[in-house]
């Protein structure tokens, strides 16, 4: 008898299964393209958001070989979820077509699964290739939801980057995973295409609100935190997480943040990298959303990065565009900018000739900032 209930239950499962892949409300869509973000020196992680839950996979040839590698955990395809994370070796998608693609989970019952449609994008050409010398990196920071201006920027460079320096404060909070998905995923994609690599700097913005704790779940940093090192070429990068940028006991925290440790921790992983790891690399850059890290509550960060022989700290978070000279000079990109009210500016770094080049322009194509230094 329980054979045959199983075997009745297993019809009733196929014929579901069968029914819901036409039904509309088991449709899906990719409601936003991949992008691909740098998280250490071994892999990539692709990310997508879908209209409804699912599975997510990446597929592409390597070697001859079709490849699909699922957005799972500990074996299991993660099904109830609607932002995908797919995690790839570097050196099996640099130069190569990939695409990403879900399918409609309604359900994982113990025995059997309720499935829809399934949705594939259009194939990406990545690059990602690390080339000797010219690197261009795309500097964005605080975007705060100035696209428009963002877009009108992005008109006066013409020369397509190798890397995007994605800076921190896409967002002015993370209350819900659609701004995460609506702003920090799509914006990522639109400026890279999903073929550039993406550097993702956390900015203080999107430590805030009730989604926030959660981003960290859509990357893959080796870390498992917000920053980390990579190499691309004859650059070495460190990128730090400079966290909020008032006290934990601030009230817009109301009692609910513990940066402190976070920072301690953070700190101490710095200090723990090895000059070694950086001695072969022509240009050494540490990414930060603060990048005024002298005094940075209580403590000199710049001390660490000036035994590792860092060239230069960019950031943004200051919504000004500035160089600061010095031992370990500053390089703050613009973005969102309060000395002109309504205007927004990025900026193009070129590492070319053993030079690290630094030139903002907003968007009215005001030149706010041109600058060449020495690495
Ligand atoms: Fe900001």
């Amino acid at each position: 008898m329980v054979s045959f209930f199983t075997a009745i239950g297993g019809f009733f499962v196929a014929l579901w299964s069968i029914l819901t892949s036409f039904l509309p409300f088991c449709l899906i869509d990719i409601s936003v393209e991949p992008a691909v973000f740098e998280c250490g020196n071994d892999n990539y992680c692709i990310v997508w958001e879908t209209s409804t839950k699912g599975s997510g996979y990446v597929e592409y040839t390597y070697n001859g070989e079709e490849k699909v590698v699922w957005d799972e955990r500990s074996g299991v395809i993660r099904t109830d979820d609607t932002v995908h994370k797919v995690v790839v070796p570097k050196e099996e998608i640099q130069g190569n077509a990939y695409k990403v693609g879900s399918q409609y989970v309604g359900f994982k019952y113990g025995y059997s699964a309720s499935k829809g449609q399934t949705v594939e994008s259009e194939e990406y050409n990545f690059n990602g290739v690390p080339k000797d010398d010219d690197i261009k990196i795309l500097c964005i920071s605080d975007i705060h939801y100035m696209e428009k201006e963002m877009y009108e920027s992005l008109e006066y460079f013409t020369e397509k980057p190798d890397l995007i320096a994605y800076l921190g404060d896409v967002t002015s909070d993370l209350i819900t995973k659609d701004q995460f998905a609506d702003y920090i995923l799509k914006d990522a994609h639109d400026l890279s295409g999903g073929e550039i690599p993406v550097i993702y700097t956390r900015g203080n913005h999107e430590t805030r609100g009730e989604f926030a704790s959660q981003i960290i779940d859509y990357f893959a940093m080796e870390t498992n935190e917000f920053y980390y090192t990579f190499e691309f070429g004859p650059l070495s990068a460190i990128v730090l997480d400079s966290g909020e940028d008032k006290e934990d006991d601030h009230q817009e925290y109301s009692g609910l943040v513990d940066f402190a440790g976070y920072r301690e921790q953070e700190y101490k992983w710095l200090n723990s990298l090895e000059k070694s790891e950086f001695a072969d690399s022509k240009y050494k850059i540490t990414f930060s959303h603060n990048p005024v890290l002298n005094n940075h509550f209580g403590k000199d960060w710049t001390a660490p990065l000036k035994n590792l022989d860092m060239d230069l700290i960019v950031g943004g978070h200051y919504h000004k565009s500035e160089f600061k000279d010095g031992e370990l000079p500053v390089f703050i990109d613009c973005g969102k900018n309060k000395n002109a009210a309504g205007t927004w500016a990025a900026s193009m770094m070129t590492l070319k000739d053993g030079k690290i080049h630094m030139l903002t322009i907003d968007n009215s194509g005001n030149v706010l900032l041109d600058k060449t230094i020495d690495a």
